[in-house]
């Protein structure tokens, strides 16, 4: 395995596979991974050929074990507000990201490793994993969205029962609260998320863009807000080209070639 902290592949049919690669500490989160994770996501924006990201982590045991908790015994006060500030931004680039983004949860993920997979669009978790947000057993409290993002998927009951008890769940639990939205062996774990994400990618990546704007943002505000945004959603995309490809090849009888225009 190559010796950058973060691994970046760029796979066949538009999907970007970035792998967290400390896999010695679990994948824990440092400020120089956060940094080059948060550059990294900002440049994909401007990527026209990346249609769907991955996010997983290098090893079998981790995707991420949170915060890097050896790094942070050494830290000031002051040093763990930069750390805090910059997780919190990079959490939230990958939220705001224009495409896509999966959690391939390939082992434990705590702490702001399930911070991590909240911030992204769908979590796809393997047999043996682990998720949990035990930030309160640690003295402190999820600070990377977790005590927002959480709640918003799993509801309030469960994500305060989750952040209070500060317990483990495993991926069928995961599964069943609504924490993951799909579950595999471990074997099969990443095979199968690349297979999700080239589901995904084969459809219009505009569309794909405004989709995903319109839920995120609609689920903030009350219905009627909410629908207009959806409206100005679907106004932006009827003058692609993509849409007039899409009809075209359902007269066709064909798989539409969307291009992203
Ligand atoms: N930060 C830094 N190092 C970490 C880490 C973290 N968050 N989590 C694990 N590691 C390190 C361990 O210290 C150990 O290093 P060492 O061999 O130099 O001691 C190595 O990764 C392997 O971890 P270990 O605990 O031996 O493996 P395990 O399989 O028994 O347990 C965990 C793995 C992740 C369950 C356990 O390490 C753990 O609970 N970590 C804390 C996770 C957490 O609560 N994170 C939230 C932070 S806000």
């Amino acid at each position: 395995m190559s010796e950058e902290i973060l691994i970046v592949e760029y796979l066949e049919g538009g999907i970007c596979r970035l792998t967290l690669n400390r896999p010695d500490r679990m994948n824990a989160l440092t400020l120089p991974l956060l940094r080059s994770l948060k550059e990294t996501v900002e440049n994909l924006r401007f990527n026209r050929e990346v249609r769907v990201v991955l996010i997983t982590g290098a090893g079998e045991k981790a995707f991420c074990a949170g915060a890097d908790l050896k790094e942070r015994v050494t830290m000031t006060p002051d040093q763990v507000k930069v750390f805090v500030r910059t997780i919190r931004d990079t959490f939230t680039a990958i939220e705001n990201l224009n495409k896509p983004t999966i959690a391939v949860v390939n082992g434990v993920a705590l702490g702001g490793g399930t911070e991590l997979a909240l911030a992204c669009d769908s979590r796809v978790i393997g047999q043996g994993a682990t998720m949990g947000l035990t930030e309160t057993s640690l003295g402190i409290i999820p600070g990377a969205g977790g005590t927002q993002r959480l709640p918003r998927l799993v509801g309030k009951g469960r994500a305060k029962d989750l952040i209070l008890t500060a317990r483990r769940v495993g991926a069928d639990e995961a599964l069943r609260i609504g924490l993951a939205e799909y579950s595999f062996s471990n074997e099969q774990l990443q095979n199968e998320a690349e297979a999700i994400a080239r589901r995904i990618a084969a459809n219009a990546p505009l569309a794909l863009e405004q989709a995903k704007f319109a839920v995120d943002k609609g689920l903030e505000m009350d219905i009627a807000s909410a629908l207009d945004v959806e409206l100005k959603c679907y106004e932006l995309i009827i003058p692609t080209q993509d849409r007039l490809e899409g009809l075209k090849a359902f007269a066709e009888k064909r798989s539409p070639v969307y291009k992203g225009e």
